[in-house]
């Protein structure tokens, strides 16, 4: 007789990340020798760097290639504290900063470090995939802000200061944000910030877009527009989107001292050291030449300029124009109830596998990000994919009735 092994109950309400679902399921596709045009992934098209390669590749030949310290080597911890200084005016001594494998984990560790079963997390809807899933495997509660498109997905910041109560631990900030490119403005992080004081809560701030922003501002988060509230703030950031190096896997915290050393000691006990070499690769990156980051943002932005353009000459499509990162985010629900070759779309998993199996669009359902109305385009790829993308996107729901 066979016998089923009894998995966690933490494991069995949980999914697996969408956004890696549908990349997989489209690269699968490909590799069968489909003509996928993939505007799901969530990573940029360009190369690492040559100069940060070099650093790797000389890190290797040196024998760096042991376990380093947990929470990662001190100079790199030193140019991160560099860094958030230069772009911020924020100052972090190196005991402030830990270094884990991506953002993701920098993410998971703050979460199990600072909740208790039953603390409340506020997040902002849409939000990006892993942000519940991760408040609860660490025996949090999720709280969902919403947001509305017509006022540019701002914070609603009446809605959250009715929130609050005595069980809020976080709220989770992330701007520019995935899947909708906005950004907060500085007034709303101020008034968060003095929520955060008032009530005692924390506000994680993923910074992960904070290049790619296509105003003339520089990067800015919550604890740079309110410098009074920093002891309330954790800073997670990383080098996947704007350095390119989305598989060297390297993200950073800056925080409070406890966090920090708390979440080191739970890195401690399951990871470890981010890899070595990836770590000198990051400190190449981190404190070597810029010009690289400056060409791809631009790369974006004439991109965001191009899909922005192609979406709103499609009709029943309305999108918000992104500040940042690389997705747009329409809203594609007026074609909700049509058909077509007897296939009928009611929401936007229909929709994406319509467009997937109809047209070879992969793309991102909205509901995967909490909101069923829309579906999330990366335009972190070639301009000429794009528009065969919208090619088909225009074909695809012309022909539902
Ligand atoms: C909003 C957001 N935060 C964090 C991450 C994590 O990135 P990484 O683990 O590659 O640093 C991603 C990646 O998709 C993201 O979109």
């Amino acid at each position: 007789m066979s016998w089923t092994l009894p998995l966690a109950e933490r494991v069995r309400n949980l999914k697996p990340s969408p956004t890696l679902a549908v990349d997989t399921k489209a690269k699968t596709l490909k590799a069968q020798g489909v003509d996928i045009i993939n505007l799901s992934a969530g990573e940029p098209d360009f190369d690492t760097p040559e100069h940060i390669k070099e650093a790797a590749i000389k890190a290797i030949r040196d024998g760096f290639t042991k376990y380093t310290p947990v929470g990662g080597i001190p100079e790199l911890k030193e140019a991160i504290a560099a860094k958030i200084e230069q772009d911020y005016k924020l100052t972090y001594r190196s005991e402030q900063i830990m270094v884990s494998t991506g953002g993701k984990q920098v993410l998971y560790n703050v979460a199990q470090a600072i909740l208790d079963p039953g603390d409340e997390v506020i997040i902002p809807v849409p939000y990006w995939v892993s942000y519940p899933a991760m408040v609860e495997l660490a025996g949090g509660k999720v709280r969902f802000l919403p947001s509305d498109p017509d006022k540019n997905f701002a914070l609603d910041l009446m809605a959250l200061g009715s929130m609050l109560t005595s069980g809020t631990k976080a709220i989770i900030l992330n701007s520019p944000s995935n899947p909708t490119g906005a950004v907060y403005s500085r007034d709303d992080l101020k008034t968060v910030a003095d929520l955060a004081v008032e009530h005692n809560f924390v506000v994680i701030t993923d910074d992960i877009y904070d290049q790619i922003r296509f105003g003339n501002e520089g990067p800015e988060n919550i604890a740079s527009v309110a410098p009074e509230a920093q002891d309330h703030v954790v800073v997670v950031n990383g080098v996947s989107k704007t350095y390119a190096m989305t598989g060297w896997r390297i993200g950073y915290l800056a925080g409070p001292k406890a966090v920090v050393k708390a979440a080191t000691k739970i890195q401690s006990q399951s990871t470890s050291n981010p890899n070595s070499i990836a770590q000198k690769a990051t400190l190449a990156a981190l404190t070597g030449p810029q010009d690289g980051v400056l060409k791809m943002k631009q790369a974006f932005f004439e991109r965001k300029n191009y899909i922005m353009e192609r979406l709103r000459a499609i009709p029943g499509i309305s999108c918000v124009e992104p500040k940042g990162a690389f997705y747009v985010f329409p809203d594609l629900s007026s074609y909700y109830g049509k058909e077509a070759s007897g296939q009928k779309i009611n929401d936007s998993l229909d929709m994406a596998d319509y467009l997937l199996e109809k047209a070879q669009i992969a793309g991102v359902p909205g509901v995967a990000f909490g909101d069923n109305r829309f579906m999330r385009f990366s335009y972190a790829t070639d301009l000429s994919i794009i528009q065969e993308g919208m090619d088909r996107l225009s074909a695809a729901l012309s022909n539902l009735k």
